[in-house]
């Protein structure tokens, strides 16, 4: 479906209602009924074109994706993105565990009850370089302790930027609220690009550049905090055991 011209983007967005969500806040509470099952749901905040969030969504089947973004154009791009990648992988029009939301994050409480996620991708987010914005980046306190109520027992933030700035307020930002980090990296394609990376059009973009790009998880929910615990223990031990058969 091309969907082109800036004066027709409001009806071909409402001629999607099979993907694009115009009233998202319909849906709160209800989003595991909205995608007819009770797979995790996870969401980019800030999705732009989309091209993370739709190749996410076909590597994923296991897990139901939201794109969220505040701009109608790149809501229809990410949609016209979204068609033409389930196409190239011969899923035709299937767009069942996929559904892009136009909304301000600055309000997420509306459109997300408690506990209604698993993840969080906050990708390339806006800098917003100068001090007297830092209330605006998406990894201030106020929108992580708003992230943190609406993940899960198993919940997690996964964030990738290519501002090191940002990077650094943010390990601070998260350290500041006594949040455990893991899979910190300062420079993610090293080694070249790795196979379990979806990258975005920003990431490309930085990528070709020969630019680094910085990414960090944090583990929120408890039952992930118990998991990560356990692995860094066994982790830990083996090397012990290997240490001791030396
Ligand atoms: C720099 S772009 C990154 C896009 C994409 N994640 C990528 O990596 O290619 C940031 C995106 O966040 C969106 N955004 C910023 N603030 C937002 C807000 N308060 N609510 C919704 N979207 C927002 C912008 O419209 C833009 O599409």
């Amino acid at each position: 479906m091309r969907l082109r011209g800036r004066k027709g983007i409001r009806e071909a967005l409402e001629a999607q209602p099979d993907l694009v969500i115009l009233n998202p806040k319909e849906y709160k509470g209800r989003w595991s009924e909205y995608f007819g099952n009770d797979r995790p749901i996870y969401v980019e905040l800030g999705m732009g074109k989309g091209q993370f969030i739709s190749r996410m969504s076909i590597k994923h089947p296991e897990a139901n994706f939201i794109g969220v973004d505040m701009y109608d154009e790149l809501l229809r791009r990410a949609s016209e993105k979204a068609r033409a990648a389930r196409e190239e992988a011969g899923l035709g029009e299937e767009l069942s565990n996929l559904a892009l939301a136009l909304f301000n994050i600055e309000y997420i409480e509306d459109i997300f009850s408690p506990g209604e996620l698993e993840r969080i991708y906050l990708n390339f987010s806006d800098p917003w370089p100068k001090k007297k914005h830092a209330r605006r980046r998406l990894t201030h306190r106020r929108f992580v302790e708003k992230y943190m109520k609406l993940l899960n027992e198993r919940g997690e933030i996964h964030f990738k930027t290519d501002s090191r700035s940002l990077f650094e307020f943010s390990l601070n930002s998260f350290a500041d609220m006594g949040l455990r980090m893991r899979n910190i990296s300062l420079d993610l394609h090293a080694d070249g690009p790795h196979p379990d990376n979806v990258m975005t059009e920003y990431e490309t973009k930085f990528f070709e550049q020969g630019m680094n790009i910085y990414r960090c998880e944090v583990v929120i929910g408890p039952e992930a905090l118990d998991k990560h615990i356990r692995h860094l223990a066994d982790t830990v031990a083996a090397e012990e055991k290997q240490k001791q058969s030396e």
